[in-house]
């Protein structure tokens, strides 16, 4: 399986089988994470990945994800220290870690939502500024789904996708016809459409700019939603992963690029294409979206 059919076959599990992971299947999994985490992502940032295994009790009821979801004994906890871009490079590793933990057969679900921050950022061993902002529990998929897995998939419609024209747009605002592009670049945009996101929020916008062959990745913030955690901002997490889905595929279909993170400082915009990504920003503005990265 190449890693375009791992991104578009992942999916949320919630229902996991109660079997508890052996040991050289927790050594397995502890390779993929740390080769996940080998590199920070594209904002620098450090982040370390624990794997935590209930080999006595149920892991749900210590994380306190009891009733979302069932039968899993093994959680990932990644661990990090504040830090701009924080969010979004634990969006990247994490994320490389599911997808490489679904290729190898292992079933996940993120939680950003309700588990106890402080029971895992105690198993984690987090310490000082460090935090564990959301987990990934993981597992053997069910093979009957719980009655909650089911409840939650639909309510947040989990199969479902905004269009590519609601997602991608041009310098002047208007919607990017996906026709318009050459072939690799619809399935770069078909690998980011398909990204987990919290409550398939899907708040990812992409700016095509077609002289300067280049993309710029805002953020379509849901205000109250995105700050109601303190310090942990899903949204800039779901920034995070659809960076990753964009930067996998397009290495899958030979398209040369990397992200640069758009932070506004003095030079910056002249350091990194002038007057046109400037205008390119302001019209995100104006849309009330937040820039967070350019690919060229
Ligand atoms: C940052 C983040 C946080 C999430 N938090 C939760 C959560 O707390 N509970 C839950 O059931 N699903 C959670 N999800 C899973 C999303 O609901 C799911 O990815 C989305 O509905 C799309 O479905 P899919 O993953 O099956 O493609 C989260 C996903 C992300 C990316």
């Amino acid at each position: 399986m190449n890693i375009l059919e791992t991104i578009s076959q992942r999916r949320s599990v919630r229902s996991f089988s109660s079997t508890i992971m052996d040991r050289r299947e927790m050594e397995s999994v502890r390779g993929i994470l740390e080769r996940a985490a080998s590199e920070p992502g594209p904002f620098g940032a450090r982040i370390r990945c624990k794997l935590h295994v209930d080999t006595v009790g149920s892991g749900e009821a210590r994380l306190g994800t009891y009733g979302l979801i069932s039968g899993a004994s093994a959680f990932v906890l990644p661990i990090l220290a504040p830090a701009p871009g924080a969010m979004e490079d634990l969006g990247w590793v994490v994320e490389k870690a599911v997808i490489d933990l679904w290729a190898a057969g292992w079933a996940s679900c993120w939680i950003g939502g309700v588990f106890s921050r402080t029971k895992a950022a105690g198993l984690a061993g987090a310490s000082g500024e460090e935090y564990v902002p959301i987990v990934i529990a993981l597992g053997k998929e069910a093979e009957r789904r719980s009655f909650m897995d089911k409840l939650i998939a639909r309510a947040s419609r989990s199969r479902q996708r905004r269009a590519l024209a609601e997602l991608c747009f041009l310098p002047d605002g208007s919607a990017l016809n996906g026709d318009a592009l050459a072939s690799p670049w619809n399935i770069v945009l078909e690998a980011l459409r398909v990204a987990p996101s919290a409550s398939n929020k899907q708040p990812w916008r992409l700016v095509w700019d077609p002289l300067a062959l280049r993309w710029m990745l805002f953020l379509d913030e849901d205000r109250f939603y995105n700050n109601s955690l303190g310090n942990t901002h899903l949204q800039n997490i779901d920034m995070g992963i659809a960076m990753y889905h964009f930067a996998a595929a397009a290495g899958c279909a030979g398209l040369k690029g990397s992200w640069t993170p758009l932070v506004e400082r003095e030079g910056f915009f002249a350091e990194a294409g002038g007057e046109g990504v400037k205008s390119m920003i302001d019209m995100g503005r104006k849309k009330g979206w937040e820039p967070i990265a350019m690919w060229r």
